[in-house]
């Protein structure tokens, strides 16, 4: 249990999620890619013990889902081994762990999935992400494993920027209406992260609630969406059909169409900074 004022140290605080958690923990050392590869173990181990921090949130990974379909050493290596240098070091000076995980760790041949659910990825990126929970799990005890899915915020590409963009410069946009998950704004899952924090050790699934297909998603965003099969749009990686995750253990975060209302207002207002 972690009580009173943390010190908190963030790897890969330039990311969408690490920009989140930064507002959300101003005090913390925030160290982006150009500060620390997270791939050189001993930087890692070194910046650990000399920050002694009482919590380190990893938000650093190679995601670009396609791309590590060509580049699986580098995927393997960001999101497989360095999780587990991260891990060691914080057995070291006995810090908690908070690091994030995907839906895409999971087949999709099931509807929905619990924490307890067996992983078994079809794509790379998923592979090398699982691999990062094995190894984190093998180094500490004090880990908390955040699963997520379908993130999108201000501060990184994503989907709903790409839905605005590209519905002002096509007449309509094709989206898949077979695939189905759970949209979550990174800006909520930064504020969760702090409940996280003093729950016990394990894995959670913590998205916003509600299932939609990607059309579905989109039609929540821009009006001149079509729906189309994934046959039809293919990429590099497959994809789950299915990657819902649920979430049995803390309370539920908002439902996803409030959460993007929000968002999508203060785009309009052009309040994010
Ligand atoms: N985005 C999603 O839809 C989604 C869904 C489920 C789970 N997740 C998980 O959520 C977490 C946060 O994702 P995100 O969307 O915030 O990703 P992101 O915007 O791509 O941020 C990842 C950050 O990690 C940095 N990074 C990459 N390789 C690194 C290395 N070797 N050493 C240090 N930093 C490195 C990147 O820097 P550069 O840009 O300079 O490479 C980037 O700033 C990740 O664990 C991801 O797997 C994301």
């Amino acid at each position: 249990m972690v009580v009173g004022k943390i010190k908190t140290l963030i790897f890969g605080a330039g990311g969408m999620m690490g920009r989140e958690l930064c507002s959300v923990f101003p005090d913390a050392v925030k160290l982006n890619h150009t500060d620390i590869d997270i791939k050189d173990k001993e930087n890692v181990i070194e910046s650990v013990k000399k920050n002694k921090p009482d919590v380190v949130i990893n938000a650093a990974a190679y995601t670009a889902v396609d791309d590590c379909e060509d580049n699986k050493e580098l995927a393997f290596e960001v999101n497989g081994r360095a999780p587990g240098y991260i891990a060691q070091a914080c057995s070291i000076v006995g810090a908690v762990l908070i690091h994030y995980s995907t839906d895409y760790i999971f087949d999709g041949n099931k509807k929905e999935y619990k924490e307890s659910d067996s992983p078994n990825p079809i794509n790379v990126y998923g592979s090398s992400k699982l691999m990062g929970e094995r190894h984190i799990i093998k180094n500490m005890k004090n880990f908390r494993i955040i699963r997520t899915s379908w993130l999108y915020g201000a501060h990184g590409k994503n989907f709903v920027d790409t839905m605005l963009r590209l519905s002002k410069e096509m007449d309509s946009v094709k989206v898949v209406d077979d695939q189905f998950g759970k949209p979550t704004y990174a800006h909520d899952l930064a504020r969760k992260t702090e409940d996280i924090i003093r729950l016990t050790p394990g894995i959670y699934h913590i998205t916003n609630e509600g299932v939609c297909s990607w059309y579905e998603f989109a039609c929540a965003i821009i009006d001149n969406a079509v729906p189309c099969t994934s046959d039809e749009f293919p990429r590099k990686a497959k994809r789950p059909k299915y990657s819902i995750l649920l979430n049995t253990k803390t309370s539920p975060m908002r439902p996803w169409r409030e959460a993007l209302a929000e968002y999508l207002n203060k785009k309009n207002n052009e309040v994010i900074t």
